[in-house]
């Protein structure tokens, strides 16, 4: 149930931040105080808010009973989401869901909430002191600290695992109605999603591609969820799922390499490794190619959220959030070239590339 009632205005903070009007000093302060925002959104989504506001309008001590909270201290929490536009008072003292709050509904078709719950409870096993220690040493937090990759320490906590698969099959869909209907797909036979969680995407992919084979390629504690989903998207029979560390070895046989959100996850070296794997596998069919989908960052000097994502990849997931040209440079090292690029929501962009000596060829429609 979303309200907003004249009074209760919403989203002044996203005016607030044209800083420019504020002295230098109160900007630095300012962004001291930022990462307050963020442990307001992860409490209130652990506390599932927006399930009960749902419900129906609810004040700070109903709120607080059903969740087990301090009423008085839940409400400052609540009255710092609302600031941000995250749920609004109502002059009867009775919060309600806003735009922004239905995206932390654990039901919502694009849900966050799981995210956000995530990041929560990942941060307890990576907290900051191990950026301090990262930033002296550039080793990986988790591998310092558990001697493994953080997929491996993610697996190896069944309760977090669950909400991290969950988070990643909700965000997917961010991204999945424009990755799958890029037209390219018309030309392909088969599809290998790499590291592509429980199928959401490559689902969505083949769903609306008839004539297209699927393979999911995840590790092994991910893939068998996979069978469940795939059969609700009705693309059971067409989706090949398989398990493994693909910095070990790829699947063969497909004509398209998609990777979405996984590489950052990677070194140079172990890139530049799986990158020409795919030139072998895919170097001699010219319609073959590589679609790579991450958050690709900035110019120095200019703001855009995946410059604040870069330090969350950096701490949480032990890798790195890459330019474009960054890319390029990756992929001349493994032979291929960049063709075009899609942005495929405010914060991904999929670069496609093929080998550097595949033979253009003629458009294709775009897929409907
Ligand atoms: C950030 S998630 C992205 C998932 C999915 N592609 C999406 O965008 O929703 C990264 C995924 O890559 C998988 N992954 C990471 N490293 C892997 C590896 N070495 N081998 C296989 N899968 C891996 C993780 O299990 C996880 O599902």
């Amino acid at each position: 149930m979303r309200q907003t009632p004249d009074d209760t205005k919403t989203n002044d903070w996203a005016e607030f931040l044209d800083l420019a009007s504020l002295p230098p000093y109160a900007r630095v302060f300012f962004l001291l105080l930022l990462r307050r925002s963020a442990d307001a959104v992860m409490l209130v989504a652990e506390l599932n808010i927006a399930d009960h506001l749902a419900e129906r309008p609810r004040t700070a001590s109903e709120l607080a009973e059903l969740t087990g909270c301090h009423p008085e201290s839940l409400r400052r929490i609540l009255l710092t989401a609302a600031a941000l536009g995250i749920f609004a008072e109502q002059p009867d003292g009775r919060f309600i869901l806003t735009e922004e709050a239905e995206y932390l509904r654990s039901d919502a078709e694009i849900s966050l909430r799981n995210l956000a719950v995530f990041f929560g409870e990942i941060s307890a096993l990576s907290p900051f002191d191990e950026l301090r220690q990262t930033l002296r040493t550039g080793v990986d937090p988790f591998r310092r600290k558990y001697g493994k990759m953080v997929y491996e320490v993610i697996a190896d906590h069944p309760e977090l695992a669950k909400t991290f698969n969950r988070a990643m099959t909700q965000t997917a869909r961010m991204s999945a109605e424009s990755i799958a209907n890029f037209g390219g797909f018309a030309r392909f036979t088969t599809v290998a999603d790499i590291g592509g969680g429980r199928g959401q995407l490559i689902g969505e992919i083949v769903r609306r591609h008839p004539n297209l084979r699927g393979i999911l390629f995840d590790l092994p504690h991910v893939t068998k969820d996979a069978p469940d989903l795939l059969a609700s998207l009705g693309v059971s029979d067409r989706v090949t799922v398989m398990s493994g560390n693909f910095w070990n070895g790829l699947p063969t046989g497909a004509d398209a390499y998609l990777f979405h959100r996984v590489l950052g996850g990677g070194d140079e070296h172990q890139i530049t490794k799986t990158l020409k794997q795919i030139h072998t596998e895919i170097g001699n069919q010219p319609h073959a190619r590589l679609l790579i989908a991450e958050p690709i960052l900035p110019p120095p000097n200019r703001f855009h959220p995946n410059r604040l994502y870069d330090i969350e990849i950096m701490l949480n997931i032990g890798g790195r959030l890459r330019t474009e040209a960054d890319w390029k440079k990756l992929l001349t090292a493994a032979g291929l070239e960049l063709v075009s690029t899609l942005e495929t929501d405010p914060m991904v962009t999929m670069l496609e590339a093929r080998p550097a000596t595949a033979v253009e060829l003629p458009a294709q429609p775009a897929a409907t």
